[in-house]
């Protein structure tokens, strides 16, 4: 008993492991409950608009070609609306490059000889600016959009894997920590690798192993040449499948340790995400000058940290919100040129989306007020599109 409150005092590490078991316990079974272990995520059809969209002709082609009998037959519904799968959506792409003329070939938009493999590093010291819903969407417009795509989930916590329904408690998930590690257990990132419910994107889940990587790291450092060379390890782990993407997009943990600094170091290009506001600028700031130091000091170690383009995309902004319009002109009056046009807009369609892990492009329309998921996808789309202009550009396309 404590003598002034009449409290009963406890042991606090017996406590909190008890909380945290039965906690862990209760979340399995609702998990295993709503989504059963190795349930494999399926992918909803998309209607004509919507692939017109993403193929980028006029929804009028489309139907010609339907109505021409060319390419996949759509499955229409008993409202005799059209829909395709995301399959169909690839199909019509490679039908389109055939059909058109030579110098018209743009609907595959995979790279050519001599342009490099495209790794997008998602960065931000800070959780909840939104990496992983950054890094999510992106891969996934990317691979909508006919790109091959690999998404790194490189955060210990595994967000980035949930929401593409690979959960580490349940699933017994590789990680990348297998093709990055120092000892003789390594095994080649193609190992690794799994397919998810999009066609042209897969992924390297996470699982708290990563974290390993953070405690090896110092240790090979001081024993081995590999570990003075610590930042190549992604960068080599990905020449092993670097002929069957296009672009990988890293989502990175929140914080600058070793598993950031080896993303950073492989990565042709950095997007950090930042909420406008005052306390999450100023971390961010710290972030960049922490972050510039550091890759001063491994570039004198021998590691090339050369980047194709750097952007700031501001996430979950709210227009009406007076003093983040204020943090927006501020960060554009500074670094107008390196700021996405499109911010990411906050709204309740991708935070519903989110509670049953899904993205704005997996769940159907047909859940929400028309408006709210429509204003919702275009901005995203506006976002994905602009980012693709620059991956676009990387590989000399105008
Ligand atoms: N534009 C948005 N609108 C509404 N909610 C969002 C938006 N972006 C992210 N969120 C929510 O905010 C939370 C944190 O986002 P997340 O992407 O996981 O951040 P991080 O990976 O940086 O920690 C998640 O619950 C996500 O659903
Ligand atoms: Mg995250």
């Amino acid at each position: 008993m404590n003598a002034f409150t009449n409290l009963p005092s406890f042991e606090f590490d017996d406590k909190i492991l008890m909380q945290g078991a039965e906690i862990s316990r209760k979340l399995n079974q609702l998990r295993v409950e709503k989504f059963p272990p190795n349930a494999r995520k399926t992918l909803r059809n998309f209607s004509m608009a919507e692939v017109a969209h993403y193929l980028g002709i006029s929804p009028n082609n489309l139907k010609r070609l339907h109505l021409e009998g060319k390419g996949p037959s759509p499955l229409v519904s008993s409202g005799g609306r059209r829909h395709y799968t995301a399959e169909q959506m690839l199909e019509l792409r490679f039908l389109l490059d055939r059909t058109g003329k030579a110098e018209a070939k743009k609907y595959v938009p995979h790279r050519k000889v001599g342009d490099k493999l495209q790794v997008i590093s998602v960065v931000n010291f800070k959780g909840g600016s939104g990496k992983t819903t950054t890094a999510a969407h992106l891969a996934q417009h990317l691979a909508l959009t006919g790109h091959r795509v690999l998404a790194i989930d490189l955060d210990p916590q595994a967000s980035l894997s949930a929401l593409f329904g690979f959960q580490p408690e349940l699933d017994k998930n590789p990680s990348l920590y297998d093709a990055i590690r120092y000892d003789s257990e390594r095994k080649s990132i193609s190992d690794v690798i799994l397919a998810t419910n999009f066609p042209g994107l897969d992924i390297v889940p996470a699982n708290l192993e990563l974290q390993e990587y953070e405690y090896d790291t110092p240790l090979a450092m001081q024993t081995s040449a590999e570990g003075k060379r610590f930042f190549t390890r992604m960068g080599k782990a990905l020449v092993d499948v670097d002929d069957r993407y296009d672009v990988v997009v890293v989502d990175c943990p929140p914080q600058l340790g070793y598993l950031t600094l080896t993303a950073l170091t492989a990565a042709t290009s950095v997007l950090i995400t930042v909420h406008p506001q005052m306390l999450d600028l100023m971390s961010m700031s710290q972030f960049l000058l922490m972050l510039g130091n550091i890759t001063k000091t491994i570039k004198k170690a021998g590691a090339e940290v050369r980047m194709d383009w750097l952007r700031y995309l501001i996430t979950r902004f709210e227009s009406t919100d007076v003093p983040q319009a204020q943090m927006v002109g501020f960060m554009q009056s500074m670094l107008a040129e390196e700021m996405l046009k499109s911010p990411m807009v906050k709204t309740t369609a991708i935070s519903d989306a989110g509670l049953t892990k899904q993205t704005l492009y997996e769940v159907d329309r047909s859940n929400f007020t028309r408006g709210t998921y429509d204003r919702a996808i275009e901005c995203m789309d506006e976002v994905n599109f602009e980012i693709q202009g620059l991956i676009h550009r990387a590989w000399g396309r105008l």
